[in-house]
């Protein structure tokens, strides 16, 4: 069932768990996260990126993962990630998108505040707002590297601004950068729980982590007791769903080219990954 994304989180935020949001470029993804979510009878968000959602086909999968979301049998919801443009954000939600994050987080303050109230005035009051205080470095669709030529953190969400940025966007979420960056960690993640607390008694609303690709599981596992109710996974899916094809990719080409059967292990990668997250995550 389609469920606002808010209610999602705010629900699984008071049974001490936080709700797994995952990237879909695809279909067959998104089928297998619904699939691990039903299994584990725990709700999970799909997320599309920006780049998807500025094609006529990535609007055909949203209208399609919007379907999907309201025939699964546990609360579903549908988020353009990351959005700085919109008209994006505008074709996103006509296409069946019920949340967006409106991020101007690389933009000076006053100008983030702005990018979230403009897509409040556009979008309306029932599309759940994610906004972003504090940038995080590394590419949201690539990553490169491991280890010491990954991302470096950029900065940390200041939070001595969090309550005048909650209160002047109205946004229902706020995404932080606390140590987290998106794609591959340079050396060990070392998450600021410090800072994350400090942001957490200044807030009511619930708190997002995104980057949480390479964060251990002893680590993620603390994330709902600071508030954080929704953790965003791209990298790991990937790689995991790209190994995956790459060893099979020889032997079913010689099977006959058997897409089908490629196709079933791309969903079991990603339902193993959606399935172990969900279980790291909730309580
Ligand atoms: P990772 O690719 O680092 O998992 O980050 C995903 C993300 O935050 C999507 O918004």
């Amino acid at each position: 069932m389609r469920t606002r994304l808010d209610h999602l989180v705010t629900s699984a935020l008071q049974r001490g768990s936080a709700v797994p949001a995952f990237t879909c470029y695809d279909f067959t993804t998104a089928m297998a996260v619904v699939a691990a979510a039903e299994e584990a009878g725990r709700g999970a968000i799909l997320l599309v990126a920006p780049k998807t959602a500025a094609t006529p086909n990535g609007l055909r999968l949203i209208g399609a993962l919007r379907g999907l979301a309201d025939a699964a049998s546990v609360p579903v919801a549908v988020q353009l990630d990351h959005a700085t443009d919109l008209q994006v954000m505008a074709d996103a939600v006509a296409a069946g998108a019920d949340s967006v994050l409106a991020d101007g987080s690389a933009l000076p303050y006053e100008d983030n505040i702005a990018l979230v109230r403009g897509a409040r005035a556009l979008l309306g009051p029932d599309v759940v707002l994610e906004a972003e205080l504090g940038g995080l470095a590394g590419d949201e669709d690539r990553a490169f590297g491991a280890d010491q030529s990954g991302v470096a953190v950029a900065g940390l969400t200041d939070s001595a601004l969090v309550e005048d940025f909650v209160s002047r966007t109205g946004a229902e979420l706020l995404a932080v950068a606390v140590g987290n960056v998106h794609g591959k960690y340079k050396g060990e993640p070392q998450l600021r729980w410090d800072v994350l607390q400090d942001i957490a008694v200044r807030t009511h609303i619930p708190l997002v982590l995104h980057g949480a690709s390479g964060i251990p599981a002893e680590e993620l596992v603390k994330a709902a007791a600071m508030n954080v109710g929704k953790v965003n996974f791209n990298t790991e899916l990937r790689t995991g769903v790209l190994a995956t094809l790459q060893d099979q990719l020889p032997g079913h080409r010689s099977d006959g080219e058997n897409l089908q059967g490629l196709l079933g292990h791309w969903n079991s990668s990603a339902r193993t990954f959606a399935a172990k997250t969900l279980a790291t995550l909730t309580r």
